[in-house]
């Protein structure tokens, strides 16, 4: 598993059909490696994050043109698990952050299967040891080798919103921003996090550590973002600031807006994607080791919502 030894590993994604996963699914078969994608007999009922039945079909039909195995099941499946594991070189599940209950799941598995070089948990977050969100890493208690994704915020779920607690398009007048509005959050587009995890896979540079995706371009404030959403509209917003004691009183008082505020809190008032250096013994950064990975700026984002 070394780079340009020509040998591509194998790998299973675990929920092939997730907002980030089906990127990943992707990246993985043009990239040339043999690919699997372990996904749900039936469609979910409809979720912000699951897609209808068509265009699910439509995925899994782009799978196959792509020449990517579809393995039908469950991750309570345990003897499936295991043999899928056993026909992989790298695994990378899915399910969302609260299915830890998953995780542990897919962790017994990989070690019966006992092959696995490479698992990528599926945090796909902030770095769990400097953000103030508590993520448990079964993973390194149990010896598998493993790279973290530390990809800060999904364009695809940010942008579209310009950050708005709860809201489901972009604001019209007026914004809510957290804290002053000076602290920088790290974005970055789900198919170039998609792009980088693959290529870290068989990367001995990213063994047992945190890969950290900092594109330098698309480290914005909350200021600078409105800002350059008020250029490209050519109409200036209404910014309301929510101080630290208001977010937290909301936190407490709105469950339907807690997550979304915690988050924002995390990034806007910690500053969690940027108040701290990568130590090279255990995280390497994504622009600096793949330097010739393009990526989409947060600018070229904010173009394709217009
Ligand atoms: N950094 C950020 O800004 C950010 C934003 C959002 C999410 N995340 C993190 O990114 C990760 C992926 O999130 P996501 O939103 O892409 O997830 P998602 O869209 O909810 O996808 C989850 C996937 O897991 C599959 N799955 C769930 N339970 C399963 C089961 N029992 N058996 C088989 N498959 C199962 C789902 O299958 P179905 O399609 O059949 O439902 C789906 O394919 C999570 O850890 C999440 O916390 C980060």
């Amino acid at each position: 598993m070394e780079p340009g030894d020509g040998q591509k590993s194998r790998i299973l994604v675990i929920g092939g059909t997730g907002h980030l996963s089906k990127f990943v699914v992707a990246a993985s078969a043009r990239a040339g490696h043999p690919t699997s994608a372990l996904v749900r007999a039936t469609a979910p009922p409809p979720s912000p994050s699951s897609s209808s039945s068509s265009s699910r079909a439509r995925l899994l039909q782009s799978f196959r043109d792509a020449g990517v195995t579809i393995l039908q099941g469950d991750i309570g499946d345990h003897d499936l698990l295991v043999k899928a594991g056993r026909a992989a070189d790298g695994v990378t599940p899915a399910a969302a952050y609260h299915d830890v209950g998953e995780q542990d799941k897919i962790i017994a598995a990989i070690k019966e299967a006992g092959n696995i070089k490479r698992f990528i948990p599926s945090d796909f977050g902030n770095d769990a040891d400097h953000a103030h969100i508590v993520e448990p890493r079964a993973v390194e208690a149990e010896g598998i080798p493993y790279t973290f994704i530390s990809c800060n915020f999904f364009a695809g779920y940010y942008l579209p919103t310009l950050v708005q607690p709860g809201a489901s398009g972009l604001p019209a007048h007026r914004v809510v921003v957290v804290g002053d509005g000076n602290t920088q959050a790290i974005f970055v587009d789900e198919e170039d996090i998609a792009t980088f995890t693959i290529r870290a896979v068989d990367d001995p540079r990213t063994l047992n550590k945190v890969l950290h995706i900092r594109p330098p371009e698309n480290a914005l404030s909350m200021n600078d973002l409105v800002s350059l959403w008020e250029k490209k509209v050519g109409s200036n917003f209404e910014r309301v600031y929510l101080t630290e004691e208001e977010v937290l009183r909301q936190i407490r008082e709105c469950p339907e807006l807690s997550i979304d505020l915690a988050i924002l809190h995390s990034v806007y008032i910690n500053g969690d994607h940027i108040n701290f250096e990568i130590e090279p013994s255990v995280g390497v950064e994504a622009t600096e080791i793949y330097p010739d990975v393009s990526y989409t700026t947060v600018d070229e984002y904010l173009n394709r919502l217009m």
